[in-house]
């Protein structure tokens, strides 16, 4: 046994006068006073006063006559180090004896005694204060400067050996655990010992050492207000771990506070606003209060059984039992987490590489689901008081039916639990907290489907446990799978509230490859009475007891104060689920959405679909709703390479923080991506002009034309489209022949819409492109009626869109343009919607038909969704349009479009997108054609790359258009999450163009979505 700290204790505290003790001060100090004041102070071994002079109040300290000299001295050393280094904090400043020596000494019956004179220091024993957070802090701070002031001491007596308080030499008092009488406390205490032995020895060599106060207990700590004003008593300094300090302060600023967790936060961060905790001391700081607490125990006990009438001993024994047992309640692992967490570290060591693996494409979860989560029809249900369904909430099959209710009505198969307040739920299960919150926030995604449903393990990976969690409450069984995150380690996904069944499926060890079935949702019975879902929950440290290992199960819901902590434990599920930010706002539900448009811009504007979308983002070939579910975007042949395309997006973004301006300017970039554009094309098209939309290159065209020809007149192809302005308007047949349109104006003449399928002549063939070239020849024929100067323009698409995907029969366009051309009129091919690729054999449309046009429109496609079109046109026909009228389009060919136009050549180049058009345009035309052989619906199939259409009949002898029913079809689809509309002068045909990027995988979803729309019942009659 240390035999120093027996002798001291053995041997009473002196017992001088008062008179004696003024005495000394006064003559071996020099302390005046007329009378001088003294009070003795209470004391364990040593005799101490306080002096009250004229100079101030002072403690004076006669030692115990059996301490060694050498401690004092490093007491008296260390103080007058702390005064150099630590200048403001709140210690005694020594007071040296008159006669110049290092301390006085006197002498009484037992011995000699070494006395000591320091400055008094302000305030009461924390021990007696209500704590304020703000006074928890401070003690932090001050406990982290003491440390720090004391860094560069050292003292040969800091190095005494078999002092029985130090915290380095624990596990010497464990000899004294059978003292302790009570068999519960002692089973707290050993464990106490067991997980100091676990955890802190093995690292013990490497946790800083330095000298130590080494006891900042309550009432060595004093405090005014929120602030400490000093910390005293440096009789138990000595060498050691360096965060022992903090451990010994902590054990007892927790005693008994509401919010154990809590207070130590405070102080741990306030501890390392000042000096930073390593990693090693913070997984061993707890373990440390903890074997703390237990000594002090321990040593009471037995200086109880030998010194049964000292009370002194047995003062904090019970508090010290109380919250060892709240500190070993917890999981050790949680505590190490929170100390991190309080002392600026990320809480779980590994969170962030996992988070990172998480996120990176080395990740590439299945769905835990029989379907693909990110495109499954769902609904987002809000779990708050008051929401909708929540009248029944505590009625499972009630809210089951209310909840199938209302995903029949959304075409959901799945519902996901939105909890109000960062996914709050109420959490009522067998896990201790000690914490005056309830642990109240949902930590993992919960996620609605049919009870039974199975669950597929998201990634390779290990069964860890497989557990019927059916006490004190049924949670039914839970499953934990480990999986590894590649250099950052394993992490686990938790599926919780499985059907009994679960307990069959998989068994702990076994390895599961992604896909494989590891459970089956549970019904209400085994979720505390709701309606069947799976609590899908990631951990990054299942805390799990070294010993016994993992148990099983895990808490579901955390504290909402000590959420910094749990996020990092239990990251977003949804960083494999993968619902998509959308899932967790309500802010852009269509219902909120369209009475404000209704109200704000407009009835002409229309919405696609009985079920309006809101679309919050796009990626690739999918457009994100307001949900966070994807849909297959079938239509968007303006996003041409894809929606966000990264590389356009930051050619935008760079440009955009560099420069905007106008053609005013002299700027390259316009110069580099005319060059660029105009050699796509065939000679003689070299001249190009920029606007920024498809309707303004179109007014351009034929502004173009009309000054060339000096003529006004215009030949169209019936059902065209383009644009939107009143000349527009005007040879749009689309537009004015439909309702609202005021027909066919006497200056344009209207040649017939060449349709191999529905039109006059039912070929392809060159025979039948040249009978329909016939037709512009008679349009300009009626032109030249009109006015003899004939036509200034022939203008086609070079495949129609809005007369139904129709592509041109062999030789069509060569033929219209001779017959234009024979009239003195140019040709002008809108390759507004077909241009850039999409047809996959040329980069434009009107190469397919061999011609070579006076002038090209472009637009849609050019900015992938930025506005940018542009004319092409010959160098003669601009030098004779230069006529002294300028032409200026204010935002045509500014810097910024001009880089994103040729980021989007960029794409199409670099990523091979019209051999992809050309590929899975052809699979497609395939697969539609076998869909074709299947359902009689299907009157024809047509398109090229990927500009396709499906003609939909309700006869096919007839070909009678079936319009209802098209439109069934594209309702229909939506609700499956694939977007495609209709066109056609009887609005049937299925328009198929969507962005470039959409490959073989896309194409399947396509192609499987329309076959099961079509096979089911019903469509007709829609
Ligand atoms: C063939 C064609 N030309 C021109 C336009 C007009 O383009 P914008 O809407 O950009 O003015 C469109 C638009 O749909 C079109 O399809």
């Amino acid at each position: 046994m240390p035999a120093t700290d027996r002798d001291v204790f053995q041997q009473p505290a002196p017992t001088f006068s008062l008179h004696e003790l003024a005495a000394i001060a006064h003559e071996r100090f020099g302390i005046e006073g007329h009378p001088l004041h003294v009070a003795a102070l209470e004391s364990e071994r040593d005799q101490n006063a306080r002096i009250t002079g004229e100079t101030g109040t002072f403690v004076l300290k006669v030692a115990n006559a059996a301490e060694d000299h050498g401690v004092l001295d490093l007491q008296l050393a260390m103080l007058q180090h702390l005064a150099r280094t630590a200048p403001h904090l709140p210690v005694p400043r020594v007071l040296s004896p008159l006669d110049g020596s290092s301390s006085a000494r006197v002498v009484s019956a037992q011995g000699q005694h070494h006395v000591r004179v320091v400055s008094h220091l302000e305030g009461d024993t924390i021990a007696g204060l209500a704590r304020t957070p703000e006074l928890e802090c401070d003690l932090g701070r001050r406990i982290g400067q003491l440390v720090d002031g004391l860094r560069g001491f050292g003292h040969p007596a800091a190095h005494r050996t078999g002092f029985l308080w130090h915290l380095d030499e624990a596990a010497n008092v464990l000899a004294w655990l059978d003292d302790v009488v009570d068999a519960d406390d002692r089973a707290v205490l050993s464990l106490a010992f067991a997980r100091h032995a676990q955890r802190v020895l093995p690292v013990f060599d490497r946790l800083p050492a330095q000298v130590l106060h080494n006891d900042a207990n309550d009432h060595n700590v004093l405090a005014i207000g929120d602030r400490v004003s000093g910390i005293i008593d440096f009789g138990d300094a000595t060498f050691g771990r360096r965060v022992n300090e903090l451990a010994v302060a902590l054990a007892y600023a927790l005693l008994d506070v509401p919010d154990v967790v809590a207070t130590a936060m405070r102080v741990i961060g306030g501890y390392a606003e000042v000096t930073p905790l390593e990693a090693d001391e913070l997984r061993v700081l707890f373990d440390l209060v903890a074997v703390r607490l237990a000594m002090s125990v321990v040593i009471s006990s037995h200086r109880t059984r030998e010194f049964p009438h000292n009370e002194y001993l047995t003062i904090s024994q019970a508090p010290a039992l109380r919250l060892l047992r709240r500190l070993t309640a917890m999981r050790p692992e949680f505590l190490h987490f929170v100390a991190r967490d309080a002392a600026g570290h990320s809480a779980v060591p590994q969170h962030d590489a996992i988070v990172d693996w998480l996120r990176s494409p080395a990740c590439r979860p299945v769905s835990p689901l029989p379907f693909d989560l990110r495109r499954a029809g769902r609904i987002v249900i809000s779990l708050a008081d008051g929401a909708p369904g929540m009248h029944v909430a505590n009625d499972p099959v009630a809210y089951w039916e209310w909840l199938h209710q209302e995903m029949v009505a959304a075409d959901a198969v799945m519902a996901i639990g939105r909890y109000d307040e960062d996914r709050s739920c109420y959490a009522g299960d067998q896990f201790t907290t000690d914490s005056p919150e309830t642990r109240s926030v949902h930590l993992g995604i919960d996620l609605f489907v049919d009870a039974d449903t199975p669950l597929h393990a998201m990634l390779p990976g290990t069964v860890v446990t497989v557990v019927d969690n059916d006490m004190p409450f049924d949670y039914g069984p839970t499953v934990i799978m480990r999986h590894e995150a590649g250099d950052a380690g394993p992490f686990h996904v938790l599926y919780g509230h499985l059907s009994r069944r679960t307990l069959i499926t998989v068994r702990p060890g076994q390895q599961v490859a992604a896909g494989e079935v590891v459970a089956y949702v549970g019904d209400h019975t085994v979720n505390g009475g709701w309606a069947p879902h799976v609590h899908v929950q990631l951990i990054t440290d299942l805390m799990a007891d070294p010993e016994r290992g993992p148990d099983g199960n895990f808490e579901g819901a955390g504290e909402p104060g000590r959420m910094s902590v749990w996020r990092q434990i239990a990251p977003d599920a949804d960083l494999l689920l993968r619902l998509g930010p959308e899932t967790w706002t309500n802010a852009e539900a269509p219902d909120e959405l369209m009475p404000r448009r209704r109200a704000d811009l407009g009835p002409s504007l229309r919405t696609s679909y009985r079920n309006q979308l809101t679309i919050t983002r796009g990626v690739g070939p999918w457009l994100v709703d307001h949900t966070g579910r994807h849909h297959l975007d079938c239509v968007n042949n303006v996003c041409h390479v894809g929606h966000a395309h990264p590389h356009v997006v930051q050619a935008l973004a760079r440009q955009a923080a560099l420069l905007n301006t106008n053609t005013r300017y002299l700027h390259r970039t316009i110069l580099d991506y005319a060059e660029r554009l105009a050699a796509t094309f065939p000679d003689p098209l070299r001249v190009v002009y920029f606007v920024n939309s498809g309707s303004e290159a179109n007014e351009l065209a034929l502004r173009m034309a009309r000054t060339v020809t000096g003529r006004h007149d215009v030949v169209a192809v019936d059902w065209g489209y383009h644009g939107n302005t009143n000349d527009l308007v005007e040879i749009s047949a689309y537009k004015f022949n439909r309702a609202g349109g005021a027909g066919r104006r006497s200056h344009v003449q209207l040649a017939e819409l060449p349709d191999p399928y529905r039109g006059r002549i039912r070929s392809s063939d060159h025979h039948a492109g040249v009978a329909y070239a016939a037709s512009v020849g008679e349009a300009i024929g009626r032109a030249v009626e009109h006015d003899s100067r004939g036509p200034a323009a022939f203008i086609a698409e070079s495949i129609s869109g809005c007369g139904g995907q129709v592509v041109f029969p062999d030789g069509y366009l060569r033929g219209a343009h001779e017959h234009a051309r024979a009239a003195g009129a140019l040709c002008i091919a809108d390759e507004v919607q077909v241009g850039f690729g999409r047809v996959g054999s040329s980069m434009w449309a009107f190469e397919l038909q061999g011609v070579v046009p006076d002038i090209v429109t472009l637009g849609k496609p050019m900015g992938n969704g930025h506005p940018l079109a542009a004319v092409v046109t010959t160098p003669d026909i601009a030098a004779t349009f230069a006529n002294g009228m300028e032409f200026f389009s204010t935002f045509g060919g500014n810097p910024v479009s001009c880089a994103v136009g040729m980021a989007v050549l960029d794409v199409i180049e670099q990523d091979e997108l019209m051999a992809r058009a050309s590929q899975t345009g052809s699979w497609l035309l395939e697969q539609f054609g076998e869909l074709q052989r299947r359902h009689e619906m299907i009157g024809d199939v047509r398109g090229v790359g990927m500009y396709l259409g499906i003609d939909m009949v309700a006869d096919r002898d007839t070909r009678e258009p079936a319009t209802a029913a098209a439109n069934e079809v594209t309702e229909r689809l939506r609700a499956r999450g694939v977007l495609v509309s209709t066109d056609g002068p009887a609005d049937n045909v299925l328009k198929i163009k969507p962005p470039i990027v959409f490959g073989r995988a896309e194409a399947e979803i396509l192609v499987a979505e329309l076959d099961a729309v079509l096979s089911r019942p019903g469509v007709r009659s829609g």
